[in-house]
């Protein structure tokens, strides 16, 4: 195992452990936030994909960034990788030699994003990651704990292209990942919310880092990461809008475009 990206993304970069390595344009090695609590991990590259070097950019990757955006996950905010780094021709499934031989990989960048929530994108990433007894069908939508991480099967992106019945079943599992991760990182007594202060609005999901920068002014260089405040440390509140528990918050850009900017 590498212990830092630079060495890690160096090894794969000439990468001639399995046949894939053949006819591929470019490894596709992951995107996102390396912090990220959530990690989405789908198949393998497709073609957009190889051309690219980046995962999910062709037709099922738009459709799950739209499906991103209605719940208010910011794709920048999540790590995204693959079960193989090379596309398998035709996009047909990889081969059990080629994930094997790219597994380590994937294991490594778990390694490194450290993620508290892993969503599975469909049953090649099911089946490699939790074992060949797991199912898609049965499994999507359920929780399942291991070594401290939760996994959230949900149909692959493609399969929505195919079948439009599935994406109500894609947006409800993403409500629960959202849920899931705000119960992580919400501890009681914090605010999980807008906070408005006259004359504008200071943060969206704030935090305890944040507070000790809090000066009373406005600090927003970054809106969007996902931290809390504690509630009873703050002064001055105009408005302060908490989610309701069972709901999601509208986007950060849907709120400022409700509320008004700063
Ligand atoms: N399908 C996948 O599984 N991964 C990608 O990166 C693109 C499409």
């Amino acid at each position: 195992m590498y212990q830092t990206w630079e060495e890690l993304e160096d090894s794969i970069k000439n990468c001639q452990k399995c046949k894939l390595c053949r006819a591929r344009q470019n490894i596709v090695f992951g995107v996102g936030n390396k912090n990220a609590t959530v990690m989405f991990i789908g198949e393998g590259p497709g073609a957009d994909e190889d051309r690219l070097g980046e995962p999910f950019v062709g037709r099922a990757g738009k459709l799950m960034n739209m499906a991103f955006k209605m719940v208010g996950i910011n794709r920048e905010d999540v790590y995204i990788a693959n079960i193989v780094k090379c596309r398998p021709p035709q996009n047909r499934n990889p081969e059990d030699d080629e994930s094997n031989a790219c597994l380590n990989y994937l294991r490594n960048q778990v390694m490194l994003v450290k993620p508290k929530i892993i969503v599975l994108l469909g049953s090649v990433a099911l089946k490699n990651i939790l074992g060949k007894e797991y199912g898609i069908t049965a499994s999507r939508g359920k929780w399942i704990e291991k070594k401290g991480i939760m996994y959230m099967p949900t149909w692959h992106p493609a399969a929505l292209l195919r079948d439009e019945t599935k994406k109500v079943d894609f947006i409800n599992d993403l409500q629960a990942v959202i849920e899931k991760h705000n119960e992580i990182l919400v501890p009681a007594g914090c605010a999980h919310g807008y906070l408005v202060l006259e004359p504008s609005i200071v943060s969206y999901k704030c935090s305890e880092k944040f507070y000790g920068e809090y000066d009373g002014g406005i600090k927003w260089n970054d809106p969007d990461i996902n931290v809390q405040w504690p509630l009873d440390k703050i002064d001055g509140i105009k408005n302060l809008i908490l989610a309701d528990k069972d709901k999601n918050l509208p986007s950060f850009k849907e709120f400022i475009e409700q509320y008004g900017a700063f």
